[in-house]
């Protein structure tokens, strides 16, 4: 861990253009067959079309009088953003269209979003900020650990590294925009908002993913002490993506936080080398 306390001067927020899952059909159970696997992930990425367009209005409100280098990541992030809510769009097309009902999860997505829009910009921004750092860790972890999209189809297995590399090169951007926005409040009032902010936007994640994955693991016919049992082995102890994430969870709450005290570009020079293996997806340059 370097002891940075802002993005890397050499960071630069690449816009990966690319489709997944247009011409294969993947299976229903996309995620080795396993009912509470596959749930987990369908569940989360109905939170992405939008829940990133929401990141996107948000931290647009704050761009005004922003830094070049920070204005110039916001249109690296923003661009990104879009391109993560097309794709995951597609993919809850395709997850509807092999037999989920995604209606209800869809909706309280929307009910949340609508609670937190009702509230003064900087709190869309907090919010934006905290959720960006729990994205980032999720993404971490997803593509330190194989485990995790192990036996999962090839391609659908692409979309969601493809997705975790974009939201580690931007776990920045939201936070130095938040800090730019509130760089005159007194520090006790930054860290108390921004903490509660977090408890808040965890308690609903966790709450909300649950009763997501369980609903969808209902639909395949596994209900009760079973649909739990299987949820919670695969979330906490194998392989435990959210025991994994909790240090990098808890140290969001350290005085001196940021993003990028965690220097893992490794694993994006990794996906990059595997990347070049095959045939590259387009890269915008001209982000907007
Ligand atoms: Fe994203
Ligand atoms: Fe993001």
């Amino acid at each position: 861990m370097s002891a940075t306390i802002a993005a890397p001067a050499d960071l630069t927020i690449t816009p990966r253009d690319r489709k997944f899952g247009r011409e294969t059909a993947a299976p229903r159970l996309w995620h080795g067959g396993r009912v509470e696997a596959t749930a987990i992930y369908n569940a989360l990425s109905t939170t992405f079309p939008a829940g990133e367009a929401f990141f996107v209005e948000s931290v647009r409100k704050f761009r005004e009088g922003t830094p070049p280098k920070l204005a110039e990541e916001i249109k690296g992030f923003t661009t990104q953003e879009a391109i993560h809510s097309r794709e995951h769009d597609a993919f809850n097309k395709r997850a509807s269209a092999s037999g989920y009902d995604l209606s209800k999860l869809e909706a309280q997505v929307e009910k949340r979003l609508a609670i937190t829009r009702d509230r003064p910009p900087i709190v869309s921004l907090a919010a934006t900020m905290a959720l960006e750092h729990f994205t980032a860790i999720l993404a971490h972890q997803l593509l330190a650990n194989p485990g995790h999209l192990k036996g999962a189809e090839k391609e659908t297995a692409d979309l969601w590294r493809w997705h975790a590399v974009e939201e580690i090169e931007h776990k920045g951007v939201a936070y130095d925009t938040w800090l730019h926005a509130t760089k005159h409040w007194p520090r006790y009032k930054r860290w108390k908002v921004k903490a509660k902010v977090m408890l808040y936007v965890t308690r609903n994640f966790l709450v909300d993913r649950t009763a997501g994955a369980l609903e969808l693991m209902r639909q395949d016919g596994v209900t009760d002490l079973n649909a739990w049992a299987k949820l919670l082995w695969h979330l906490w102890v194998r392989p435990g993506m959210f025991r994994k994430i909790a240090g990098a969870w808890f140290s969001f709450f350290l005085p001196r936080f940021h993003p990028w005290n965690v220097d893992d570009r490794h694993l994006l020079a990794a996906y990059e080398a595997e990347a070049a293996g095959r045939p590259p997806g387009r890269t915008v340059r001209g982000a907007t």
